[in-house]
């Protein structure tokens, strides 16, 4: 079947309230119909996803998001023009209408346009707001190809393939406050990048509430044991590990190596972090240590995703 008819009967999926995980630019996503309360269900059932972590709804137009808030804030569409369609989810006040499931009964609701053609098309073509989170089980590792999606996720209804992610890891998630913005979870798109729109501005939350899986202190994880590199203390000789590299130093008597980075680009680490680990659950490593970045730029969200990855395992 060619892309287009894929795309087309993934759309009459969608609007029949079945769900389809398809590519978007950061991780493949597990879509709904967002107006129907009965599909939403169905994501979390199948990713076992605790009903209080809301869903991101994906738009392709920035007129739309007129169907999902209430807001006049014109400060979103100062931000939108710059970065979307692009990897930055905006948390704004919800419309009665969408339904609480998808939003876990919060008043706010996530919205992005994602900067993937088939992803538009799908949107496009199911005449409604996409509900969906990362394809893979709740806490599990996020996909970054349609290979990902099937293994850990077999009877989703259907799977559009688009290769492999161009960016690798989950959207940046900001939420306006009266002063500026306040980020919920580091992506590709940096604190810099925004603040060249808006000031930064953290505000404290009530912390009763999880508010994006930014918050939660355990998730992305593999199933074999991974360790950062320096920080933990590693019980596996060097012939049992493999080392995701970014320096590409010290790199001898590993038992296998991957350099995530040729030229040292913190993007190349972020677009094969997850799909390295895939791999390597693939492959006869007893065990994973991962190379550490420094804390700057797209540096924060690359340390997040491993601190989260190897939370618990390593105490
Ligand atoms: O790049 C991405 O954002 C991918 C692709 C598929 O778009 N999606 C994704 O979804 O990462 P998910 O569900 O794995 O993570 C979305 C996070 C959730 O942890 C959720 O808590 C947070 O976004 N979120 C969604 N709506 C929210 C809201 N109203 N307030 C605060 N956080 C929210
Ligand atoms: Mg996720």
């Amino acid at each position: 079947m060619y892309l287009h008819a894929k795309i087309e009967k993934a759309a009459k999926y969608i609007k029949e309230g079945k769900l389809v995980a398809f590519p978007t630019e950061t991780v493949y996503g597990l879509g709904a119909d967002a107006f129907n309360a009965y599909a939403v269900a169905k994501i979390f059932e199948l990713k076992e996803r605790p009903s209080f972590d809301p869903l991101i709804v994906h738009i392709a137009s920035i007129n739309d998001i007129r169907q999902l808030t209430i807001t006049e804030d014109d400060r979103i569409y100062k931000i939108a023009e710059k970065f979307w369609p692009g990897s930055l989810t905006i948390i704004l006040p919800k419309k009665t209408s969408v339904p609480d499931i998808v939003t876990a009964g919060l008043p706010s609701v996530g919205i992005r346009i994602p900067n993937n053609e088939i992803a538009l098309k799908l949107i496009e073509l199911s005449g409604c707001p996409i509900a969906a989170p990362s394809a893979n089980k709740f806490g599990k590792l996020s996909p970054t190809t349609a290979q990902h999606v099937k293994k850990q996720l077999p009877n989703v209804d259907f799977i559009i393939d688009g290769g492999k992610t161009n960016v690798g890891i989950e959207s940046t998630i900001i939420k306006l406050n009266k002063k500026g913005f306040d980020i919920l979870r580091y992506g590709i798109i940096t604190k810099e990048e925004i603040e060249s729109i808006l000031p930064y501005h953290h505000e404290p939350e009530n912390h009763n509430k999880i508010l994006a899986s930014g918050m939660i202190k355990s998730h992305y994880k593999p199933e074999k044991p991974i360790f950062i590199l320096g920080k933990h203390n590693i019980t596996y000789a060097k012939n049992e590990l493999c080392l995701i590299s970014y320096s590409g130093q010290n790199v001898e008597e590993y038992k296998k190596v991957i350099l995530v980075s040729k030229n040292k680009d913190l993007k190349e680490y972020a677009v094969n972090l997850f799909s390295s680990i895939h791999e390597l659950e693939e492959s006869d490593v007893k065990a994973i240590v991962a190379e550490p970045v420094e804390e700057i730029g797209i540096g924060i969200a690359i340390m997040d995703r491993l601190r989260k990855a190897t939370y618990k395992q390593q105490q």
